[in-house]
């Protein structure tokens, strides 16, 4: 039988380079995208599976993701990549702005982190994937970002708690930490910047994909 990823944030720069990644490899791959996302956008993965939710709303991660789990009660591997950036000092940041970076950035992590490492544990295997930040890992990183800088650091720590827990179970958890990364977006909002400086989301897919077969 194929091994399982199931890939969230599926249709963006990194999430679709992380499909293309375990697709070429032959895993059985289930791509999760928003609500708003057409799933024509991965024509080019001939029979993955396809299924939409919000994934920061809880209820409608955890109705999602049990209808995985009826059909791939085994899970080998979860790679989870929604988020976004805003910008904001210290004093430009409100209350509003946290909640929604931490919605966006935290709780779509953690409304699949937590049932399919349930399930990992219970299956005693499993390897989880999330996406952190360089500016909330770096001394200083993120004075410009500051609700975004937050959000990640939970994300972080999440990782850390997982790990302590799962080590028992064989599951273990890691989160990539990317600097910017080269989508078009980026081009666009700098477009003075050196793209050979930024990271490739290919670079950040095999990264990954090594991750999760260690
Ligand atoms: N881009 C960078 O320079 C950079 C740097 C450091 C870290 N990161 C992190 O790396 C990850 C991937 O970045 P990226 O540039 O690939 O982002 P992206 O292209 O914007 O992709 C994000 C994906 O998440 C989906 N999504 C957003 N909200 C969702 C929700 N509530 N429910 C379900 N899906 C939702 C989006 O779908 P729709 O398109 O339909 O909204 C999109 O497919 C993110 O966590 C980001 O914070 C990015």
């Amino acid at each position: 039988m194929k091994p399982v990823v199931l890939i969230t944030g599926a249709s963006g720069n990194l999430g679709k380079a992380v499909v293309k990644r375990f697709y070429d490899e032959n895993w059985e791959v289930i791509a999760v995208l928003s609500e708003r996302s057409k799933a024509e956008v991965l024509n080019d993965f001939k029979g993955i599976q396809i299924f939409k939710t919000d994934a920061a709303n809880e209820q409608k991660a955890a109705d999602c993701l049990s209808k995985i789990i009826k059909t791939n009660p085994v899970i080998d591997a979860a790679v989870l990549t929604v988020g976004g950036y805003e910008s904001g000092t210290i004093g430009q940041t409100s209350v509003k702005q946290i909640d929604k970076l931490i919605r966006l950035n935290f709780y779509s992590a953690w409304n699949f982190a937590q049932p399919v490492f349930k399930l990992m544990t219970q299956n005693n295997k499993g390897r989880l994937v999330m996406i952190g930040s360089q500016v909330a890992v770096k001394e200083e990183g993120g004075l410009f970002a500051i609700a975004y800088t937050l959000s990640k650091s939970v994300v972080i720590k999440l990782a850390e708690l997982l790990n302590g827990s799962g080590n028992k179970h064989q599951v273990r958890c890691h989160t990539v930490n990317p600097s910017t990364i080269d989508t078009p977006q980026n081009r666009t909002a700098v477009p003075d910047a050196d793209f050979t400086k930024w990271q490739k989301p290919e670079a950040l897919a095999e990264e990954i994909f090594n991750f999760v077969n260690s």
